[in-house]
């Protein structure tokens, strides 16, 4: 069993591929637009005292349950307790959802990528400056379905070489080379007018977003941090199922959400001034990114087209590291069901079916012009028939419907009957057991045993309520 599945190369490699899984447009793209768009400072303690509390703990959960099962997410819930596949079930079909639109973003990344290398090479005109060039490119649905095309399809060339083989070699070099371009381009920032407000922004205390809307606060930042942490629906049962029991699953429940946060921290420091010192709002919404960091390549001159084309190229692969992570949850429980079955694991034929699947789920995504209206595809505000104020949030655009569906509500809850099983059913002594097998002492025994059974449950109960809240509200 274990050979037909195989394991990770190193405990390294399993860090950096469960990083890399963790470090990707959530970081870079979703992060700074969220944060810009819910307070700067507020949101910022907010998502850190989630992660720190609930993040650590999820982690810790799904990283042990993977381990102790040797089992992909369903396969894993379901020899824990027959009755409880289903809440794999859950995860997987959130993984559908998830990898659809993120594949429509990373179709973005990747054209901005071509395009800085074409500009690169002196042809001009494919990755333009400011909000006027991706407002265009969103109505062009030849160029959005090939480029999510293009996407999917390095996914799949990546998903099918396996574990070791693709994706752990792929995300060693990828992540700390992202980590020295982005302080570069900190530094860079840092140095240009204005973009002091971008610090005071992130940085002085400022609790008044708090009082006006708290659930929006905390629900963002709550579906940001189990997006941006890959946590919710298994994706680490499945990276910790892979892993060597003489590994220590509690540092490494702790190093991976540090070592996220500090990404997005740092994405955060970099896109925060740079809106400042270009005069960008920091509510832009999703297009956040792309205009800002737009404006900070150009005015760099003609170096701007080499630091825009490597920034472009490490987002991309963070993408794909995250993505793979996504597609792996769906292949490894076909594959998982093969196996039991005494068939051949056949990775490549399900990977190409999965990521098949997943590219039709994500076209509306592609096509609806993030809700600018008038577009291939009508937006679900326009189906519905709203104007004016009656549009909410979740129905802008049919990203954010996979968003609040995904981030809203699968994550909290899987999070959320995850945890209960663990401190009512499994028990919290497993989860010791299981991390103590590497010799170490399992620390924080009794914090833990609290956090499963207590708080997480009391954190996403709360999160679930301001969902339901904004959502008939
Ligand atoms: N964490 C990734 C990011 O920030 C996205 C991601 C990868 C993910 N795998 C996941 C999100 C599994 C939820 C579940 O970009």
């Amino acid at each position: 069993m274990e050979n037909k599945r195989g394991t990770w190369g190193s405990n390294f490699g399993f860090l950096m591929a469960a990083i890399g899984s963790a470090v990707g447009l959530g970081n870079i793209w979703g992060f700074p637009f969220k944060m810009g768009a819910n307070g700067g400072f507020a949101f910022l303690v907010i998502y850190l005292i989630l992660a720190a509390i609930v993040g650590v703990t999820v982690m810790l959960g799904e990283l042990t349950i993977g381990r102790k099962t040797g089992l992909s997410t369903i396969a894993a819930y379901r020899q824990l307790n027959k009755k409880h596949a289903w809440i794999g079930y859950l995860g997987l079909v959130c993984g559908f959802i998830i990898m659809a639109f993120y594949s429509v973003l990373g179709g973005v990344i990747l054209r901005y990528t071509a395009g800085y290398l074409l500009q690169l090479l002196g042809v001009d005109g494919f990755a333009g400056a400011g909000a006027g060039f991706f407002g265009a490119m969103l109505y062009e649905p030849g160029g959005m379905i090939f480029f999510h095309a293009l996407f999917m399809l390095l996914n799949i060339l990546v998903v099918m070489g396996g574990v070791r083989g693709g994706i752990e070699k792929f995300s060693v070099f990828a992540m700390p080379a992202l980590t020295v371009l982005l302080v570069i381009i900190i530094v860079y920032i840092a140095v240009q007018p204005g973009a002091l407000a971008g610090y005071a922004f992130m940085f002085k205390p400022n609790f008044a977003p708090l009082r006006e809307d708290f659930f929006k606060v905390l629900r963002t930042a709550a579906g940001q941090m189990f997006f941006s942490l890959s946590l919710g629906l298994g994706c680490m049962i499945n990276y910790g199922s892979y892993l060597e029991k003489k590994e220590n699953l509690q540092r490494n429940a702790l190093i991976i959400p540090i070592a996220d946060t500090i990404v997005a921290l740092l994405a955060g420091i970099a896109v925060m001034p740079a809106c400042a010192a270009f005069g960008v709002d920091f509510g832009a919404g999703p297009g956040l990114l792309f205009v800002s960091v737009q404006q900070v390549f150009l005015s760099m001159g003609s170096v701007g087209n080499l630091i825009g084309f490597l920034f472009y190229f490490l987002v991309l692969i963070a993408a794909i590291s995250s993505s793979i992570s996504m597609l792996e949850i769906v292949t490894s429980h076909f594959i998982d069901r093969r196996i039991l079955k005494g068939k051949e694991p056949g990775r490549k034929k399900i990977t190409c079916i999965a990521a098949g699947v997943i590219f039709v789920i994500g076209l509306p995504v592609a096509l609806d012009a993030l809700g600018g209206g008038g577009a291939a595809i009508k937006a679900p505000y326009e189906l519905l028939g709203y104007t004016g104020d009656a549009i909410k949030g979740w129905c802008d655009c049919w990203l954010d419907v996979y968003d609040l569906i995904a981030e809203g509500f699968f994550m909290p809850i899987g999070a959320l009957l995850m945890s209960l099983l663990i401190g009512w059913s499994y028990g919290t002594e497993m989860i010791r057991d299981e991390c103590e097998l590497c010799g170490e002492k399992f620390r924080l025994f009794g914090w833990f045993k609290v956090a499963f059974r207590i708080i997480v449950p009391i954190g996403m109960v709360v999160v679930l309520i301001g969902q339901l809240m904004s959502f008939f509200g």
